[in-house]
């Protein structure tokens, strides 16, 4: 089978060239359409496959995940909430803009499960935004967030 444009991207230049992989979930350079899980799930593996950390900007994640249970097959029984953990399972962080599926005003989220690249990422926050512990946001905001974050999952909602 010939080469997808990814896997000869990721040869030509390799790991040390890349330090992450990260997808849009819904793809906004293509025009807000949803991934697959199938699409995202193979891109993963390409990625993990080269040991370069894939991670996914998930501001649109709940309604991608209502796009997978409407149109793939397979999740059409799921709940969105599951689809929303397989999904997530095929990555090694995240990040969101909580403006969009979290149902917020202000704020966002910066997700890892490497423990050593987590302490660098504090260590830079501190010099740019204060301590991991601030949220970047107001207690009332963050509150709002976690709210925000069940809403988002909404079924009737996402319809
Ligand atoms: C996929 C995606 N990521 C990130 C952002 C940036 O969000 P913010 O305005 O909260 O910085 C946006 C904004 O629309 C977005 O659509």
């Amino acid at each position: 089978m010939d080469k997808t444009p990814g896997q000869a991207f990721i040869e030509k230049y390799g790991r040390e060239k890349i330090p992450f992989g990260m997808m849009t979930v819904t793809n906004n350079a293509g025009g807000g359409q949803p991934v697959s899980m199938a699409n995202l799930k193979a891109v993963s593996e390409l990625y993990r496959s080269h040991g370069i950390p894939f991670f996914i900007d998930a501001a649109r994640y709940a309604e991608n995940c209502y796009f997978i249970k409407l149109r793939e097959k397979g999740f059409e029984c799921k709940p969105v909430k599951e689809i929303a953990r397989e999904l997530f399972s095929y990555a090694d962080g995240m990040c969101m803009s909580a403006k969009k599926d979290a149902i917020v005003n202000m704020g966002g989220l910066l997700c890892m499960n490497d423990e050593s690249l987590f302490a660098n990422v504090k260590n830079e926050l501190i010099l740019r935004e204060g301590f991991p512990t601030y949220g970047g946001l107001a207690g009332r905001d963050l509150d709002a967030m976690a709210v925000g974050l069940y809403e988002g999952l909404d079924e009737a909602y996402l319809s």
